[in-house]
């Protein structure tokens, strides 16, 4: 259904990325009315409230029960996506809930599950996936110029950049998982989206607590945290098998001693007529097409535009509810995510290579 007059925007979490990837783009918008803020923080609601002209609430549910909102942002620490983003769900209110929609495969499933019950629009906040070389690489793939895409390797790994802070680090916040969780997803996700979501069934990870726990390291990383409370692996690698046989290695590190000083994401996608090799960090910056003629081999390497992702991700989520149609970031393609980052963690634990189980919603 076409609404013509504005949508009631409201955000829960007015920390660091709140900020930046949903109250600022909303507030570009011309067809959204952002209207209030919630944050157990008073500092930080009120800071919004301020900069944003919002009203500001301590309590989401209040906010939901004394605004009459369309939508609402979920951008707390991601061990309360799940539990948030099924409420604001369940009270009927479209969610776009930031990358990861859960924790666990389990929470993930409890808000795709509110999702399809409460039949609202929701979308995962992967602004990653708003990324012209990404674009321009599904393309290629869509297109059938990598041919057959049997292998692929995806890396994001920063030299020191533990982010030593209670969203991230604290177990219960964090929902007690490390690298892999938080920014492994970007690297699964863009590389999942490039194979086309193809069904994963079994992977072998590895996790590593290499430098979290060491206090001389401390100063190097984010934050100033106790080494002696880090519980989360800093690195961790796995090697994924999907359905028809091709595999992905993905490596996620927070900390390493690697040459590159800050965050570098890498993407590689090999086919028998076409690969693809990327770099960036979160979102994939710039690409590269590798082929040949009959008699050369080739390189491609597009001009891309540049454009402010996080914009790019609330606009997306907004037009999905005026035009009624699927959000480009969806639960199903998020589940098949955590599938195989669940799978990772057990494998972990396990020492051996274990089946991905594929789960409806
Ligand atoms: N997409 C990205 O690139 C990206 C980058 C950073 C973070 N994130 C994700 O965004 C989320 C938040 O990260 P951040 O860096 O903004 O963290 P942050 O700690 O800066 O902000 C989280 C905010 O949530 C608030 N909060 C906690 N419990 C609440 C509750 N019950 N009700 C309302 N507010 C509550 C906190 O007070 C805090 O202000 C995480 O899930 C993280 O993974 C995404």
């Amino acid at each position: 259904m076409v609404r013509l007059e504005k949508l009631n925007v409201g955000v829960i979490g007015a920390g660091g990325h709140g900020k930046s990837r949903h109250l600022l783009p909303y507030s570009k918008l011309a067809d959204v009315r952002l209207a209030a803020v919630a944050d157990i923080d008073p500092k930080r609601r009120e800071e919004a409230a301020r900069t944003f002209k919002l009203k500001a609430y301590d309590d989401y549910a209040e906010m939901l029960d004394r605004e009459s909102l369309d939508a609402v942002s979920v951008v707390t620490p991601t061990g309360m996506h799940s539990e948030v983003a099924s409420y604001v769900l369940h009270r009927g209110v479209h969610v776009l809930v930031d990358k990861p929609l859960g924790a666990s495969l389990q929470e993930a499933l409890g808000v795709a599950r509110a999702g399809k019950q409460s039949g609202k629009k929701l979308m995962v906040g992967f602004w990653s996936r708003f990324s012209p070389a990404l674009a321009f690489g599904r393309e290629y793939a869509e297109r059938g110029l990598l041919g057959n895409a049997y292998t692929a390797y995806g890396y994001i790994v920063r030299r020191r950049g533990i982010p030593g802070i209670p969203t991230f680090i604290d177990k219960k916040l964090s929902g007690g998982r490390g690298v892999m969780l938080d920014i492994g997803c970007y690297a699964l996700d863009s590389a999942l989206c490039l194979l086309g979501f193809r069904k994963p069934v079994s992977v072998s990870g590895a996790t590593y607590t290499a430098f979290g726990k060491n206090p001389d390291e401390v100063k190097f990383n984010w934050g100033n945290y106790d080494p002696s409370k880090f519980e989360l692996e800093d690195y961790a690698t796995a090697f994924v098998r999907f359905e028809g046989g091709a595999t992905l290695l993905i490596e996620a590190g927070w900390a390493a001693n690697v040459s590159h000083v800050g965050e570098l994401g890498r993407l590689r996608i090999l086919g028998d007529r076409g690969g693809l090799e990327a770099t960036g960090d979160e979102a994939l910056r710039e690409i590269s097409f590798h082929s040949r003629t009959d008699n050369a081999l080739t390189d491609t390497k597009p001009i891309l535009r540049e454009l402010d992702l996080g914009y790019e991700m609330v606009r997306a989520f907004v037009k999905c509810i005026r035009d009624d149609s699927s959000p480009v970031v969806s639960a199903e393609q998020s589940i098949l995510l955590h599938s195989v980052i669940d799978g990772i963690y057990l494998s972990a634990e396990k020492g051996e290579e274990v089946k991905i189980e594929q789960v409806q919603i």
